[in-house]
């Protein structure tokens, strides 16, 4: 774990660029700390879904007694919910967690360029892609950093911290700081596919699924090893409902490409399922079928 030093800076609004699953909840993170967040989505629709994330987390916050009515208020009052990316123009800190698409991150990153501050941090959540090659389509690549949170990001302690050759070592510094201070646990990594978590776990994963491809036991036994024989928290194949398979394939195939083993070639009937619509929890149907 990283030792954060003192920061150089404070912050007070983050955008967050893109609310699915990982952006919705980053976004509540720093409002639950007490950040003026501004949530930027590509549509309408978009934008709806990601509210409906952020209210139905914080509701069973209330409904666990996690929280108050009036402070789920006070939190969702923290969030401007926006399609104009020109809104995030105030922002000291912008995370960007749109689809594992480098050719959408570069675009983004392109845009922020005309619309931030000189002296705004820009990060990305990328799973796999290189931090270093999103940081190039914007003229401040020293000021780009990756932050990686997990799933789901209320919940999980963890956070790496990607720096590439050029990160600024402040900007390192200051970002390692702020994640301390959501309560979070900093880890710095260089910038390589799967960076540390994801290394270790898409092998793990991948063998799972072809294991459950090859019928060698059921979805339920294969869980129930992991879960009563190892202590995990939740079996391989209901995580990967958890990530969504559609981002599982990326990682994996991302992985794949950087010339890693032949662990990370994603099991055919991954491809499938996603082909199928069968993205795991949110589409209510993966591994298993969800209400
Ligand atoms: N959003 C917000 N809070 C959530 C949540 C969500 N989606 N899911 C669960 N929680 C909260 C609950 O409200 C509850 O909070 P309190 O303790 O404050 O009441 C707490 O988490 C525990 O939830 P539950 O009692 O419902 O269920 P659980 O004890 O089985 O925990 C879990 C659920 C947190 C998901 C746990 O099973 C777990 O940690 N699983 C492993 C998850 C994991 O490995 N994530 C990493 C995936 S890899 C990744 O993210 C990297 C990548 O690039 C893809």
């Amino acid at each position: 774990m990283s030792t954060p030093a003192a920061a150089s800076r404070s912050y007070t609004t983050i955008g967050v660029l893109g609310l699915g699953t990982m952006g919705a909840g980053i976004a509540e993170v720093f409002a639950r700390h007490g950040y003026t967040v501004v949530g930027v989505e590509k549509d309408d629709d978009a934008l709806a879904r990601g509210r409906q994330y952020l209210e139905h987390s914080t509701t069973r916050a209330v409904k666990r007694e996690k929280m108050t009515d009036l402070e789920q208020r006070e939190l969702l009052g923290r969030i401007t919910f926006t399609t104009a990316l020109a809104d995030v123009a105030g922002a000291d800190l912008v995370i960007e967690a749109v689809v594992e698409s480098l050719q959408t991150k570069k675009e983004l990153f392109r845009e922020l360029d005309a619309i931030v501050g000189l002296d705004t941090i820009l990060a990305t959540n990328t799973s796999s892609l290189s931090v270093t090659e999103i940081s190039t389509a914007n003229s401040r690549p020293g000021r780009v950093i990756g932050t990686h949170f997990f799933n789901p990001a209320p919940v999980q302690q963890l956070v790496e911290i990607v720096r590439t050759v050029v990160t600024e070592e402040q900007v390192l510094e200051d970002v390692t700081a702020l994640v301390a201070e959501l309560g979070k646990t900093p880890v710095v990594c260089g910038d390589k596919a799967g960076f540390i978590a994801n290394t270790l776990l898409f092998g793990y994963l991948n063998h799972a699924v072809s294991m459950y491809e090859a019928r060698y036991a059921t979805r339920e036994d294969i869980d129930a090893a992991m879960r009563f024989g190892c202590g995990y928290p939740m079996g391989p194949l209901a995580l990967l409902d958890l990530i969504g398979l559609d981002t599982a394939y990326e990682i994996l195939e991302t992985m794949y490409r950087q010339g890693r083993d032949r662990l990370h070639a994603p099991s055919p009937i991954l491809k499938q399922m996603v082909t199928a619509g069968w993205l795991g929890r949110k589409t209510g149907r993966g591994f298993y079928t969800y209400e």
